[in-house]
């Protein structure tokens, strides 16, 4: 076995003594069935670590993460973990966390080729399209840290209109999709007010029942 993977499990086995040293019961009460609150879509980065930057707890969040927090209308992954968290677990809260310096949202400013990944941003391209008006004269920071907050808003939106959503509020089901931004430079955590949590604020084309 490699160093890296070494230096891994050494670091799990003094985690376990440290936590069963601080709480000897943490395994027990953190093994039951699950029921977690929150989906959190996240983005793969390795500076955004979920649990981590809202504190919490083995059971709390279910979590799908991957580049630029995107939620594809045909992506079997995400709507696996959507169908799963809302039908069978009833989260009551869907999160689309994205972040400050997202380097998926910036290639997605880019022209250069970053091989297959560019089909899955592309989507962030049309974003920046239809805002271009209001990219003028920022600086390429700035223009991703928008994009950023558009893609998040956009990916809320699609979410509220998937069939899996829409058929949850055709139930009657109370849940809701908020989009969040993240900062790792001050590890805070912004809301965009963006949520949606009814049938109401979708265009009645996406409704099913
Ligand atoms: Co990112």
């Amino acid at each position: 076995m490699n160093s890296d993977i070494q230096k891994l499990l050494g670091k799990n086995r003094k985690w376990i003594s440290k936590t069963v040293a601080q709480e000897p019961e943490y395994f027990k009460k953190y093994s039951g069935p699950q029921k977690p609150a929150y989906l959190w879509i996240g983005c793969s980065d390795s500076r955004v670590p979920a649990e981590k930057i809202v504190d919490a707890n083995p059971g709390e969040l279910f979590i799908h993460r991957n580049i630029a927090n995107m939620v594809h209308q045909a992506d079997l992954n995400i709507l696996s973990v959507l169908q799963y968290s809302v039908e069978v677990l009833q989260v009551k809260n869907i999160i689309i966390c994205g972040h400050y310096a997202c380097g998926g949202v910036k290639a997605s400013l880019e022209t250069a080729d970053h091989g297959l990944i560019d089909n899955w941003i592309r989507s962030i391209k049309q974003i920046y399209e239809e805002h271009r008006d209001e990219f003028d004269g920022l600086a390429d920071d700035e223009k991703a840290d928008l994009l950023s907050k558009f893609n998040v808003r956009r990916q809320v939106y699609n979410t509220a209109r998937s069939s899996i959503l829409q058929k949850a509020w055709a139930r009657g089901q109370s849940i809701a999709v908020h989009g969040l931004m993240y900062n790792f430079h001050n590890g805070q955590l912004e809301d965009l007010s963006c949520s949606i949590a009814s049938h109401s604020e979708v265009p009645d084309i996406y409704r099913l029942h």
